[in-house]
């Protein structure tokens, strides 16, 4: 039986019980902003929310995250809570709000300066700031207060994601002993020696071994995380369970390759997505040549510079291919306050326009850079009307956009061109995997997108579907959930009521928002004691 949203929903009742589901991102699913006056929403670029959202939608809840929109305080509760998805909401979003400084700090400074850095083997040296750290630390001791109150009055099953939230697990472990706490690092975790520079290594490994299930995508950086501790902390690391007992707390360490819904790709591209296609066409000028896709975050680990360079080296290589194919590249700014973000872009676009000039002519220009953000509607029929789609990243846990690139090819047509080094590479074995540092080779991957025989191309892609279709995004919260819920309390049986106690009244209301108030209250009282403790280092 495969795994689709209606499974899922009966995993999350049955593994939930009564306990409420309570997700953690620092990225928001749904972004509110003002455009020409009046109030819109977006969705935001990037793999992870596109990934959970589904799940949100089978399973309800409350996702806990940053209100970055500037029109999203005005449209929520004072409590900073509105429904989601805005046109059909069935789950809650908790807006937590950061000042400018605090942004600085953790998200720009400590998440995506040391963190981000530090993960990826992509040669940018982390910064390491004090300060930055700090606020970090109190950004998450803010999360972990809008959680307190989220699950407060009840069991709960909290699960964070990523590395903006390493500290958080143990936080909330230490206010609320019974939440069950689980934690997805979407990142890939380097080696013992790459990670143990960062000058406060055991502060993130203690935080993150407050959780009861740490996952990763792949086995590799499970075992690099335990390599992690070993070196680092006293505690019992158990091999064979792969878990790590550390101060009481027993935490489990497993793989999880996260994937995607591969039924959106239908509802996004619609019953029109040729006409949009040739829309799309006229607009830039494509004719009907083939065109080659490449869409990202403007992010130096996404390997962009590298790809524009063989595009350029196949150009060189085979000059009878000018004008017979384009590339187009969405590049979705991304963490454009962080000056290598700035600088990336300004590569890109000076390399696209280099490209464009030396081998280009007035009606042909084989670079085409959209450096804006695009909705799923347009990206979806981009994937579907390309030849190929590159996915070039230096480093990647997973790369979700190679998996949605497969999603969208129900003609069982398009190749696509793979970096080894994504966690994607492992399981879409029928891509043409190319290393994005050699440029002969990644120019050959192109070349062989260009001109691989029909027949090849279905077969490849007829795997790859089925290994999508296989292990999707249901398939990850389904295996995920069962896990984790071994370790949610079973639920209390169902008492007897006769029709007298049944009826709510209006003091019964007043006593349980007194009752829920009160709950808060202690639950933020253990936490701020903890913490005292904590910080005496008892
Ligand atoms: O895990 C990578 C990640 O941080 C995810 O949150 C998301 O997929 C992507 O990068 C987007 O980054 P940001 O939220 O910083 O725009």
């Amino acid at each position: 039986m495969g795994w689709d949203k209606q499974r899922l929903e009966q995993v999350a009742r049955t593994r939930l019980g009564g306990a409420r589901l309570i997700v953690v991102a620092n990225r928001e699913p749904y972004i509110h902003c003002y455009r020409n006056g009046e109030v819109e929403w977006i969705r935001p670029a990037g793999g992870l929310t596109t990934a959970l959202d589904p799940v949100m939608q089978a399973c309800g809840g409350v996702w806990v995250a940053h209100g970055s929109g500037d029109a999203d305080l005005e449209v929520c509760d004072t409590n900073g809570r509105v429904g989601v998805p805005p046109d059909d909401p069935n789950y809650v979003l908790r807006r937590v709000w950061l000042t400018r400084d605090e942004e600085e700090g953790y998200y720009y400074g400590t998440a995506n300066s040391m963190l981000w850095p530090l993960c990826h083997q992509v040669f940018c040296r982390p910064t390491f700031d004090p300060t930055h750290w700090e606020v970090y630390r109190k950004v998450n001791e803010q999360f972990a207060q809008a959680v307190l109150e989220e699950a407060a009055g009840g069991p709960a099953l909290v699960f964070v994601q990523d590395y903006h939230f390493a500290l958080l697990p143990r936080m909330l472990k230490a206010a609320r002993p019974d939440l069950v706490v689980a934690q997805f690092w979407h990142i890939p975790w380097p080696n013992p020696e790459k990670l143990l520079v960062c000058p406060w290594a055991k502060e993130l490994l203690e935080g993150m071994l407050g959780n009861d299930l740490l996952a990763f995508h792949t086995q590799y950086h499970c075992n690099m995380f335990l390599d992690t501790v070993d070196r680092t902390l006293e505690c019992r690391i158990d091999r064979e369970r792969f878990a790590v007992v550390c101060g009481g707390q027993d935490t489990t360490v497993r793989p999880y390759p996260i994937s995607v819904d591969p039924e959106l790709a239908k509802e996004y591209l619609g019953d029109n997505w040729e006409v949009r296609a040739a829309a799309i066409r006229k607009k830039h000028r494509l004719g009907k040549r083939p065109v080659i896709v490449g869409v990202d975050r403007v992010d130096y680990t996404k390997g962009i510079p590298e790809r524009l360079r063989a595009v350029d080296r196949l150009l060189q290589k085979h000059p009878e291919l000018k004008g017979q194919f384009h590339f187009i590249q969405i590049g979705a700014p991304s963490r454009t306050h962080i000056p290598a973000y700035r600088d990336l872009t300004d590569e890109v676009q000076e390399l696209a326009e280099k490209i464009n000039w030396e081998h280009g002519t007035d009606s042909w220009q084989p670079v085409v850079f959209l450096n804006e953000h695009y909705g799923p509607e347009d990206i979806f029929v981009l994937y579907r009307m390309a030849a190929a789609c590159v996915v070039s990243s230096l480093h990647d846990g997973m790369n979700l956009v190679a998996k949605e690139f497969v999603t969208t090819r129900d003609d069982e047509r398009g190749v696509l061109v793979l970096s080894k080094f994504t966690g994607a590479a492992s399981e879409l074995v029928d891509s043409v995997l190319v290393n994005p540092f050699d440029v002969d080779e990644m120019a050959e991957g192109l070349l062989l997108s260009l001109t691989m025989s029909v027949g090849e191309q279905e077969r490849r892609m007829r795997r790859m579907r089925a290994q999508v279709e296989d292990c999707n995004i249901y398939r990850w919260a389904g295996m995920l959930l069962s896990e984790v819920g071994k370790r949610v309390p079973e639920p209390e049986p169902p008492v007897e009521v006769t029709n007298q106690e049944s009826a709510t009244t209006q003091s019964d209301l007043i006593l349980e928002e007194t009752q829920q108030g009160l709950e808060r209250l202690i639950a933020r009282e253990n936490y701020l004691t903890a913490m005292r403790l904590a910080a005496a280092g008892m």
